[in-house]
């Protein structure tokens, strides 16, 4: 009767666990438009919570099946209910609390527990191999063995990552001499450390010694990784640790023998890898360059936030003046916009020109702000048109016949110093907005942007500083119109 009750639970969950990994389909793709992304964040809200029925059924008719050897079904099930519960709560505080602009530094801290759950699930499916034939063990520590390694550096990765975005570490990327010998270096150790671990069968301190090891290096090698990278590479880090804790979840699965969770991980794992590569595109680097650290950050330095040469300022009524007499209006937005929350002031003050019969557009570029499409989810909260926001390789070459372009809290996205081979930022392509006839430039200081580099567009005879809070700002230029 219990393992007819058990076959009857597996067959219902295997059936629930197809249903969610499609509706995890079309929530990818929803998600992949601006139109249909509420739709893609329904469809994966479902399946998560179809995923998570499906899992306690699982769990709990194991363990009713098997009370020998599990905890009775009841416990297992008030043990699931008390994790959930205090999972829940601690994510719907701190989800209510967070920032959109804290938004890029929890995500980082959430793929850190990916990869902590990762090597905890590895450790303990080396420990209690369960349903583990000879025949299949070899299979089985390599699952292991890969399982911890990427766990383990996705968790350092993710922690050396949350402490970046969040600014609790700062100043020039971590430069050790030799470090593409190091990495090197330490895969070549892992790769024979792994060999060595499977050669034991799994048995004895040799096994151990060479589980325990591979994991130190592959939680310093997270650090490293992420350490060395400078300011501006940090979006495809984002992307890239992304893909990380989905192939670290796949491991888990393997591990686990739960087949939604390799699904669920190679999902996540091929599409941040996918969204990495066209990060890496749109700031013009190479995949292999960024991983291997420290790319784009060579022989720059990083400046100092102080004010370098004359600059010219502008105060709000001269900017409404200015964009009376303008027939085309550019708004360029940077993470600013988002710290000062002004996207509702100006999406009024874009319609107030547009009813002017004004020509407003948006010129996004791909990694303003601190999470990819930032900008846009800020635009699309603030109901701006989509069809006025555009991308930046759509507007770039267009710029010379801008009467005025709006830099709004944008720095490095608009950084002409791009341009100059050897710096910081050398090759990653930048929204050309010096070309326009008039700059203003919105922001409080005359400092540098997250890559930690002076914008020498500040100092340019077109540009104008409007300095002060953002919204501020644009609320007097509305208040002027
Ligand atoms: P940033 O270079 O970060 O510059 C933002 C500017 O906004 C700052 O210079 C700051 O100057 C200003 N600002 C801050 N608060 C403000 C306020 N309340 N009112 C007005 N201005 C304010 O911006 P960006 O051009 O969007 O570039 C994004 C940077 O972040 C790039 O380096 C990118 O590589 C990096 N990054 C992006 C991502 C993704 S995926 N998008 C992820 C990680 C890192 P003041 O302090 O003087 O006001």
């Amino acid at each position: 009767m219990e393992i007819e009750l058990l076959a009857w639970a597996l067959r219902l969950s295997n059936l629930a666990y197809i249903i969610a990994a499609l509706l995890f389909i079309l929530a990818l793709a929803g998600l992949s438009k601006q139109t249909t992304a509420q739709r893609g964040n329904t469809f994966g809200i479902i399946g998560m919570t179809i995923a998570v029925g499906a899992t306690i059924l699982r769990a709990v008719a194991v363990s009713h099946a098997e009370p020998d050897t599990q905890h009775p079904a009841l416990v297992t099930l008030l043990l699931i209910i008390l994790a959930l519960g205090i999972g829940a709560v601690i994510g719907v505080l701190r989800a209510r609390r967070v920032e959109m602009t804290g938004m890029p530094e929890l995500i980082a801290m959430l793929h850190s527990f990916v990869g902590f759950a990762a090597v905890l699930i590895g450790y303990n499916s080396f420990l209690e191999p369960q349903g583990v034939t000879p025949d299949v063990e070899v299979f089985h520590l390599a699952e292991v063995y890969l399982g911890i390694f990427i766990g383990a550096i996705t968790f350092t990765g993710s922690i050396v990552a949350f402490l970046k975005l969040s600014g609790r570490i700062k100043g020039a990327p971590l430069m050790l001499p030799l470090r593409h010998l190091l990495n090197l270096a330490a895969i070549i150790v892992v790769v024979l450390l792994g060999v060595g671990f499977v050669l034991t069968d799994g048995h004895g301190p040799l096994a151990w010694g060479c589980l325990l090891l591979m994991t130190v290096i592959a939680l310093l090698i997270g650090v490293h990784m992420v350490a060395a990278i400078g300011g501006g590479d940090m979006p495809v880090v984002v992307s890239m640790l992304n893909s990380y804790s989905g192939w670290a979840a796949a491991a888990a699965g393997f591990m686990l023998g739960n087949p939604l969770l390799i699904i669920v991980g190679a999902l996540v794992g091929s599409s941040g890898a996918y969204l990495s590569y066209l990060m890496c595109k749109a700031m013009n680097r190479s995949f292999v360059s960024v991983i291997l650290g420290g790319f784009g950050s060579d022989g720059g330095a990083v400046a100092e936030d102080t004010d370098h040469a004359p600059h010219t300022e502008i105060t709000a009524e001269q900017t409404a003046a200015l964009l009376k007499g303008a027939t085309k209006v550019v708004i360029t937005p940077g993470y600013g916009m988002a710290v000062a929350q002004a996207q509702y002031p100006v999406a009024d003050l874009a319609r107030t020109l547009r009813q002017a019969g004004v020509d407003v557009t948006f010129a996004i570029h791909p990694v303003a702000g601190r999470l990819p499409g930032h900008m846009n989810v800020l635009l699309a909260e603030a109901k701006v048109p989509y069809d006025i926001v555009l991308e930046m390789d759509e507007v770039n070459d267009d710029f010379a016949g801008v009467d005025v372009v709006l830099v709004i809290g944008a720095n490095d996205t608009v950084n002409p110093i791009a341009e100059q081979p050897g710096s910081p930022i050398a090759g990653m392509p930048v929204l050309k907005v010096w070309e326009a006839k008039h700059v203003v430039v919105f922001k409080r200081s005359m400092g540098a942007g997250y890559a930690g580099v002076q914008n020498p567009l500040f100092f340019h005879e077109n540009t104008d500083m409007l300095l002060g809070d953002a919204k501020a700002s644009v609320d007097a230029i509305n208040a002027a119109l």
